[in-house]
């Protein structure tokens, strides 16, 4: 039996100003297994970055349950959920939010400075290196970002996700900023991590990237309308 990496159970959430209210999830249930690979479909508005941002306690639930990893993290003050984000979730967003300032190395060994238990240089160098080497870029280490293609960007990006080996890589529209080629790259490179074992949530507009993952859900107006079975995980 696999173990299941993310549930949910009932996830509300709304926005509230003072002139409206958009109930933005009207109660999700979704359990996420080990090796699982979704992708989330719907049109604009739908509430797919809504519930990857409440996925990666990037924002809280108005109401609900949500286990990672069996923890209830549901009710987190903001600082343990910051703790648990960096050790147990990797992003990868549309805009690859790398820091021009810092090398490709130190961009990629950020998330390994950031957690709770200190690494020394030498493992985070092995680990740093260990995830360049995964997506072709151990080459650019010592490059700036600003000097590398989009499509090394969002290699960079994956790297970074990756090196903190997290319970889920989070995936946000990843090729928006990308040609076709490169992103088709990036979706192949998604679909080898799937295969060699890494949990994957995918929110993407095209249909052909969608039908990549082992599960397609499909969300409606903060509603799962549809949750298919593509394939097998691994
Ligand atoms: N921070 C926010 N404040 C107010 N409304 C928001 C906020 N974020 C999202 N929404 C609203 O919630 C709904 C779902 O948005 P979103 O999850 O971004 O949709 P999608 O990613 O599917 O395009 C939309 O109606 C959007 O306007
Ligand atoms: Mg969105």
């Amino acid at each position: 039996m696999k173990e299941i990496k993310l549930s949910m159970k009932g996830i509300t959430k709304t926005f509230e100003s003072d002139e409206m209210k958009t109930l933005a999830l009207r109660g999700v249930d979704l359990d996420i297994y080990d090796g699982d690979y979704l992708s989330i479909a719907g049109p604009s508005g739908c509430g797919k970055s809504t519930l990857l941002s409440l996925m990666g306690l990037l924002d809280t639930p108005t109401a609900g349950q949500y286990l990672i990893e069996g923890i209830d993290v549901s009710k987190l003050s903001l600082s343990e959920a910051a703790a648990i984000r960096c050790e147990k979730i990797g992003f990868i967003f549309q805009s690859f939010n790398l820091i021009d300032e810092l090398s490709v190395y130190e961009n990629v060994a950020l998330p390994l400075r950031y957690r709770r238990q200190s690494l020394s240089e030498a493992e985070i160098y092995e680990r740093v290196m260990a995830c360049l080497d995964k997506v072709q870029m151990n080459h650019r280490a010592i490059h700036n970002p600003n000097q590398l293609s989009g499509g090394q960007q969002q290699r960079i990006a994956i790297a970074r996700a990756l090196v903190a080996n997290p319970a889920v890589l989070l995936v946000d529209e990843p090729t928006g900023n990308l040609d076709s080629k490169n992103g088709d790259d990036v979706m192949d490179m998604l679909k080898d991590l799937n295969r060699e074992g890494t949990t994957i949530c995918l929110v993407t507009h095209d249909p052909r990237y969608a039908d990549m993952a082992t599960t397609r859900l499909h969300l409606l107006d903060g509603k799962i309308i549809e949750l298919v079975k593509l394939r097998a995980a691994v």
